[in-house]
């Protein structure tokens, strides 16, 4: 594994695998309550199946397909529950994966059988590795949860070696949709700020209620329209045609549950991109909207 330039303020224990935790900053660039709402998060949803974790990692990594990976050495930038950790594991030499929540003690137990992965505790103001320690940083639904979406790119992307990629996600802003989708989408921003402000038990029944009397629905019509035409794809929630329900009632924790999220058009995501230094920036034209892998310049300006 790559070696920490400082040592932890504390190594935690998760089913025997240590933690070491690097949490000091008090200035930090991640927003406290939405951090202590995804410990909770990953704590209800901390295991997918492997079926799962295929049918959407495909879907993310479209950008890489086909490459081969095996040398790389890989940042896990806000691992979550570590299922892209998962995906990626065997891919690739070896991978750090950080999180600052609880969430990445329950996904250094969960996949404690991944001989290639460290877990660390640290976001991304705190990452304890060398400038330029890292071939791949894979950092997937992360910063649009956090204060400055573009100091945090910065930030991640010098610890990229000349050369290396950034395959990046961020919430879109929806560029790509008409005015009635955009409408509802407006409708169901102010519904999450009430949601995402009640108590950790009532926010994930009503969360468990969206994902059964909203995200269910649509996605059945969805389904059903599928028969007929692909045009289904431009109706709200198509994205969950080929997806479980265990999959639903996640994302709607996310979207409804997450007090700080913000959105990116493609055009702001390639600038901020920029401004950090990469280029060769490629966008899928895949969903989940806006995923794009780029590549850090061989010389920084
Ligand atoms: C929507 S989850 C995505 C998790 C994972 N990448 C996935 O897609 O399954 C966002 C994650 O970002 C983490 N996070 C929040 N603030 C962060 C920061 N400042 N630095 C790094 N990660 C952060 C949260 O703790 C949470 O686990």
């Amino acid at each position: 594994m790559i070696s920490y330039t400082r040592s932890p303020e504390t190594v935690k224990q998760a089913a025997g695998k240590s933690v070491a935790s690097f949490m000091a900053l008090e200035e930090s660039n991640r927003d406290a309550k939405t951090v202590a709402s995804f410990g909770e998060e990953w704590e209800k949803f901390n295991t997918f199946s492997e079926e799962e974790i295929k049918v959407a990692g495909d879907q993310y990594f479209d950008v890489l397909a086909g490459e081969n990976l095996s040398h790389l050495q890989a940042l896990d930038l806000g691992c979550g529950s570590g299922r892209w950790t998962r995906y990626l594991s065997p891919l690739v030499q070896s991978i750090e994966s950080v999180d600052p929540s609880a969430a990445v003690l329950s996904a250094a137990a969960t996949h404690a059988d991944l001989e290639n992965v460290r877990w660390t505790q640290c976001g991304v103001d705190e990452l304890p590795f060398a400038d330029g320690s890292f071939d791949l940083i894979v950092c997937l639904g992360v910063l649009h949860h956090i204060p400055d979406t573009g100091g945090a790119l910065k930030k991640a992307t010098t610890k990229l070696k000349p050369g290396g990629r950034l395959l990046l996600y961020l919430y879109y802003a929806l560029d790509n949709r008409g005015i009635a989708y955009r409408t509802l989408f407006h409708l169901s921003t102010a519904v999450r700020r009430v949601v995402s402000a009640l108590p950790g038990g009532l926010k994930r029944g009503v969360c468990d209620a969206i994902a059964a009397l909203v995200y269910w629905p649509l996605v059945t019509l969805a389904r059903l329209v599928r028969v007929f035409t692909q045009a289904y794809k431009k109706l709200p929630l198509a994205y969950y045609c080929d997806k479980t329900f265990r999959i639903m009632r996640n994302d709607a924790l996310d979207r409804f549950g997450t007090p700080l999220e913000q959105r990116f058009s493609r055009h702001e995501i390639a600038t901020m991109l920029e401004a950090a230094g990469m280029e060769a920036i490629r966008f899928s034209e895949g969903e989940p909207y806006w995923h794009c892998v780029s590549t850090r310049k061989s010389e920084p300006e």
